[in-house]
């Protein structure tokens, strides 16, 4: 399998043969096959070529002679049809070998049914996704056979680009691809195109998605902070993520807020219209807002609140950063053990309403508290 390994790592271009065989790389063929019931058998031809113009030269496949003579053909119809071949001298040293893969183009369950991959969402077996503008993108797919004895090849294209790609080693399900020429002021014409390649056993299949990097670009998780202004004032403020593109102001980001009561949930639906973020947000129900700025300024409420965060990019049409939360409360009316200990409870005015029963997790700290109260 090494060998393989190593032949499809190199670039790797098909040569479409008789129509129904190609070569994926000298000593790899694979040969389409119509595996819908109860049709006539379609016996596929394949020659294989020794190369050794001598007679005596003989063939073999898990070490059984099949034949004889510097050509071979085979007649390929079903998985059990395919191997590895490899032809022979005298001696019985291995001359050369061919490895003839089996690519279903049909069954009972349509047409160029899959299943060493599995499918993410309708017709969609690989997902790619970057986090900034560097030509740099990172594509996986779900593996429905042994990590083991797969083989994944990846490759990506773009006209008048080059790009590499590279399957991780040990989990065989992701890849990270580099455009080398890409350019991040430019917009692009054209969508790189995926293509992966898969073996497992003598089965062949193949997967591809397209895109524009400029659609699939997400921003990580945005870094939010909070910070207590006292007079029952909070600022909740967050920055772009270090992975994003400079200068913001050529790759700005939207964000959207939601702060949700008595919810736990950032995925938690606020009906509301799309509104700009207010400065002076009533600090009342749950409500939901779009803003550019990177700070919020609150009233502290008696009750639990969460503060939900994500981004995206400003002008693209691409996906949602994850959810950011924070929790706001104010700590003079009710406070956690955590929110103790990182001093955001106001200790000296506000000990007394604190609710520590609540919280109260371990003896020793119950012990401190009692002590303060
Ligand atoms: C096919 O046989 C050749 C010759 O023995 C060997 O080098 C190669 O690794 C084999 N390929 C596979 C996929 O088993
Ligand atoms: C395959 O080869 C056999 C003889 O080797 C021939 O009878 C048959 O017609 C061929 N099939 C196709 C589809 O060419
Ligand atoms: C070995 O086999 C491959 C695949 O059938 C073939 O393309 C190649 O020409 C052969 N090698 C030589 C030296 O003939
Ligand atoms: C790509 O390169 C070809 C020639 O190599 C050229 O004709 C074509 O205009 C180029 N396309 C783009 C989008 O640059
Ligand atoms: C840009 O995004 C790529 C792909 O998501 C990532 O590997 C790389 O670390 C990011 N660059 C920076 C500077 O974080
Ligand atoms: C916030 O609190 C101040 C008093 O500290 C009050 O004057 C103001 O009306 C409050 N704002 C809202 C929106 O509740």
């Amino acid at each position: 399998m090494d060998l393989l390994w190593s032949l499809l790592s190199i670039a790797c271009l098909f040569l479409q043969l008789e129509g129904y065989t190609m070569v994926l790389k000298p000593n790899v063929v694979v040969v389409d096959v119509d595996m819908t019931p109860n049709t006539p058998s379609q016996c596929r031809n394949v020659t294989l070529q020794c190369g050794e113009q001598d007679p005596s030269v003989y063939w073999q496949r898990k070490k059984q002679k099949i034949g004889k003579g510097s050509e071979l053909t085979i007649c390929v119809e079903d998985f059990p049809d395919a191997g590895n071949f490899t032809c022979h001298n005298d001696n019985g040293d291995i001359l050369n070998h061919t490895l003839v893969l089996i690519q279903v183009t049909k069954n009972d369950r349509g047409e160029h049914p899959k299943q060493i991959l599995q499918e993410i969402s309708d017709q969609m077996y690989i997902k790619c996704e970057t986090k900034n503008y560097s030509g740099v993108f990172e594509c996986s797919w779900n593996l429905n056979v042994n990590p083991n004895t797969v083989q994944i090849l990846a490759e990506a294209y773009r006209p008048n680009s080059s790009i590499s790609c590279t399957v991780h080693d040990q989990d065989k399900s992701r890849a990270i691809c580099h455009e080398l020429t890409y350019c991040p002021f430019q917009e692009e014409q054209e969508k790189v195109q995926v293509h992966l390649y898969a073996i497992d056993g003598p089965r062949f299949e193949s997967y591809s998605n397209q895109f524009f990097l400029a659609d699939i670009v997400t921003p990580e998780k945005i870094p939010i902070h909070k910070k207590d202004e006292g007079d029952k004032k909070v600022i909740v403020s967050w920055e772009y993520p270090n992975s994003w593109d400079k200068p913001h102001s050529y790759f700005p980001l939207k964000f959207e807020v939601k702060v949700l009561k008595n919810k736990n949930n950032c995925n938690h639906e606020v009906r509301s219209n799309q509104l700009t973020c207010n400065h002076k947000v009533p600090y009342k129900g749950s409500f939901h807002c779009f803003t550019e700025e990177r700070s919020l300024r609150f009233n502290h409420s008696t009750k639990k609140y969460i503060f939900c965060l994500r981004a995206k990019d400003m002008y693209s049409d691409s996906p949602w950063s994850e959810w950011s939360e924070i929790v706001l409360r104010d700590p003079g009316q009710q406070c956690w053990l955590k929110d103790y200990y990182y001093s955001l409870c106001s200790l000296k005015h506000h000990y007394s309403l604190c609710h520590v029963t609540k919280t109260l997790a371990s003896p020793t700290i119950s012990t401190h508290l009692l002590l303060l109260a």
